[in-house]
């Protein structure tokens, strides 16, 4: 396994966010909910740290966290745009929303802006149907976004319009 040796830097930080709870399993979920939390993802480093806290094999954390869709394995920009691409949402056209935010931030679903800003990601129901289309930014809800609307919404979190 490799590990990226800028991560090292926060191995206090890792190690108070981990060593507030005791090493129970029951414990598991909510440390490795508090290290996405912080970082938006969850750095190998303290996955092993994680591991090694807990007695547990690294496989079965990495397990744990590519079985819940919330946390994430790759880092992720400060601002993750979640567009709802479920059955109500693709019908109101959540299709033309995200080839917006993609042409506007010149990056596709998956990706980061390389200023690390930016995330684009599609997700499939967010159980908000009757508010289609949907689309989530760090929590906050946009509800029956119009296609005149994704510029503003990309310039309320600091984005500038992608030139090419
Ligand atoms: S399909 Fe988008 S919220 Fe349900």
């Amino acid at each position: 396994m490799q590990i990226d040796l800028g991560e090292y830097e926060h191995t206090r930080e890792y190690k108070n966010l981990i060593e507030n709870y005791s090493s129970q399993p029951e414990y598991l979920l909510a440390m490795m909910q508090d290290v996405q939390k912080q970082y938006n993802y969850l750095p190998r480093l303290a996955i092993s740290m994680i591991a090694e806290y807990m007695s547990m094999p690294v496989s079965r954390v990495y397990a744990v966290a590519s079985f819940y869709k919330a946390f994430s394995l790759t880092p992720k920009g400060r601002y993750v745009f979640r567009v709802c691409d479920g059955t109500a949402c693709h019908i109101k056209n959540s299709e033309t929303l995200l080839d917006q935010l993609q042409q506007h931030l010149g990056i596709m679903a998956g990706e980061t802006t390389p200023d690390g800003l930016f995330s684009v990601e599609t997700v499939n129901c967010l159980g908000a149907c009757a508010l289609a289309p949907v689309m989530v930014v760090n929590g906050k809800v946009y509800a029956k976004v119009a296609t005149g609307d994704v510029k503003k919404i990309i310039k309320e979190y600091g984005g500038q319009e992608h030139d090419s």
